[in-house]
């Protein structure tokens, strides 16, 4: 069974498709320029993680809907928790405010802002399909992006870059 879409859907779909290519290569040349290492594998793991999106949107636009694996969700509660243990070690020790790169800060504010964007492209473009299970595809993407922006933030909070008034 394929699903049809029409000129509306279709064309939310080819929009999102560019937005994951970029998040894809954003992340994997944020990767590269980052100097911190636990940066570098956050924004490795993340660029695997759109790529994964991108296959989605792809498999809808050929008329499938993507089966949403439950492996891919174990990977990355894993990955927060780790992250959560990280966040705590730091908040123990005083934070040393400056005391980071801040080349790594730009491109982890960078990546906020971009999330943030693509996040809500996503909210927006559910309300257009007709499809219940395109929309919790899209929906799912969505919560992952938002997942994304969660884990900046994580990270930029525990190297201090992040400072909550
Ligand atoms: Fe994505
Ligand atoms: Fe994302």
């Amino acid at each position: 069974m394929t699903i049809q879409f029409s000129q509306k859907e279709k064309s939310l779909l080819m929009d999102q498709k560019e937005h994951e290519e970029g998040c894809v290569d954003k992340y994997a040349k944020y990767a590269n320029q980052a100097q911190d290492a636990e940066l570098k594998q956050l924004f490795t793991s993340y660029s695997a993680q759109e790529q994964e999106h991108l296959n989605s949107i792809n498999q809808m636009l050929a008329g499938q809907i993507p089966a949403m694996g439950g492996q891919q969700k174990q990977g990355q509660q894993a990955q927060n928790q780790q992250q959560t243990a990280g966040g705590n070690q730091g908040q123990m020790s005083p934070t040393v405010q400056g005391n980071y790169n801040q080349e790594d800060a730009k491109l982890c504010k960078d990546m906020l802002m971009t999330e943030k964007y693509v996040s809500s492209v996503y909210n927006t473009a559910i309300f257009e399909f007709r499809d219940t299970n395109v929309r919790q595809v899209l929906n799912h993407i969505q919560k992952e992006e938002q997942e994304h922006g969660e884990g900046i933030f994580q990270y930029m909070q525990s190297k201090g870059m992040y400072q909550v008034q």
